[in-house]
């Protein structure tokens, strides 16, 4: 049997319920806070990533799935949205009217990572990106809309990340002097850090590697070394999280994974998803539209992990399943064509309906009907037929009803109306 690939998944019926209603949940809120949403392509050209997300970045270096296609250029299934919508946000001049936009996405994304809980390579983000406003209040905006959407769906156990990555004013120093404190380092750093420290020091501050990590632990902060504009964009971040009653902790190590962040960076992480704390994470890159060709544009955005969030969430799949309305079970060929014209006007109406279409028994219909969680069954027997009415049983009161066959969907519509079991 061809099994699916290693690190990707289905979402099966059952579960499929729960990701609809965090969605809807997402898409109602992003609504009310103004955003509109954006479809991109699920591939790019590879360059799009490379510059965006940087080359010395792991994404880039070891997780893109990246080939050329049959005329040789080379694409890239995308591993996060926010450069395809810089990207759809230049080509289009989206902000010809108005330089303030606010786009939400809601897809797939790629990353070949090494699998584990929590962790896919196909995994699904909610992203937000916001363009056009440099003030740290849209910053605030953006966390505070997640950690409302994080409460709407019962997640618990989570906690607001957040640190500054200054500008291209005073992050050199920075670099520089982290420079030095990882070149007397060296001895305990990992190969991979051993090589990026010169060329991107910042990402030797987020390896997870256990020895890195304590060798970061005394490696100066980036706070102590922002120019006075990033100083007092990081305050006011603070001031209105404070005022919109949003907990945070500062992580000086809160580097994110991707090169073009600026100021300010956060992140939402878990205690409940083992390695995989981190839930969703965003920033500000307000450098990015210029580099790939936009004006000079500041912009802020952030990505939940669509996967780790159904994972935590305290909301039950099953309180999501819709189960049928009415089963209907037909005995008799007659019964069946019937039953089958009355289902169909029965769905129109709205009215979920199941039926089977073989030729069962009763019992092992009524079976099959308790099985899917019918809140009644349309008895429909030849005999009840040429007496002119149908049986409607309430599967949980277990009342039966005579519903006359004439202008039957009227009937049972009536009829389900006063009965409590109907949605
Ligand atoms: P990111 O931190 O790379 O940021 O990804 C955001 C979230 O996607 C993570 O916090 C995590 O929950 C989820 N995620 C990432 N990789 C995986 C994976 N392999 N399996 C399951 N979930 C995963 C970005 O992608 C940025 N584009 C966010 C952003 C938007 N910054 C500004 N605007």
């Amino acid at each position: 049997m061809i099994q699916l690939i290693r690190g990707f998944k289905d979402i099966l019926p059952g579960e499929v319920e729960l990701w609809q209603y965090i969605e809807k949940t997402a898409r109602s809120l992003f609504e009310d806070f103004g955003f509109k949403e954006i479809r991109i392509p699920i591939m790019e050209r590879t360059e799009l990533f490379a510059r965006s997300i940087g080359e010395d970045t792991d994404i880039v270096e070891k997780e893109m799935y990246t080939f050329p296609d049959r005329k040789g250029s080379l694409i890239t299934l995308r591993p996060e949205a926010t450069a395809s919508v810089c990207r759809s946000y230049i080509q289009h001049k989206l902000y010809s009217k108005d330089p303030v936009q606010k786009y939400f996405t809601i897809g797939p994304m790629f990353r070949r990572e090494r699998p584990q809980k929590g962790r896919y390579r196909q995994f699904y983000q909610i992203n937000a990106e916001i363009f056009g406003v440099d003030s740290p209040l849209v910053d605030v905006e953006l966390i505070f809309l997640m950690v409302t959407l994080f409460s709407r769906l019962s997640v618990s156990d989570v906690e607001t990340h957040i640190n500054s990555l200054g500008c291209p004013e005073c992050r050199p120093t920075f670099k520089a002097v982290l420079s030095d404190f990882l070149t007397s380092s060296t001895g305990t750093l990992c190969s991979d850090c051993i090589r990026r420290k010169d060329r991107n020091p910042l990402r030797v501050l987020d390896c997870k590697v256990p020895a890195c990590r304590e060798a970061m632990a005394h490696a100066p902060s980036i706070l102590d070394y922002l120019c006075p504009a990033c100083s007092q964009h990081f305050e006011t971040v603070k001031t209105a999280l404070d005022a919109m009653n949003v907990p945070f902790t500062i992580d000086k190590r809160l580097v994110r994974g991707l090169d073009y962040y600026t100021r300010t960076t956060f992140e939402i992480q878990t205690g409940s998803l083992g390695a995989q704390s981190a839930v969703a994470g965003g920033g500000r890159y307000d450098g990015l539209v210029k580099a790939l060709g936009g004006p000079d544009t500041p912009a802020t955005g952030f990505a939940i992990g669509f996967d780790r969030l159904a994972e935590i969430t305290g909301l039950n799949c099953n309180d999501f399943i819709k189960t049928p309305d009415i089963y209907l079970a037909a005995l008799g060929e007659k019964s069946l064509s019937l039953a089958f014209e009355w289902r169909s006007a029965l769905c129109l109406e709205g009215i979920k309906t199941e039926m089977d279409f073989g030729d069962k028994s009763l019992k092992s219909q009524m079976k099959r009907a308790d099985r899917l969680g019918a809140k009644h069954v349309l008895i429909v027997g030849d005999n009840e037929i040429k007496q002119g009415s149908v049986i409607l049983r309430n599967m949980t009161t277990k009342e039966q009803v005579l519903i006359p066959i004439e202008r039957v969907v009227e009937n049972i519509k009536a009829n389900l109306g006063a009965s409590p079991q109907l949605e």
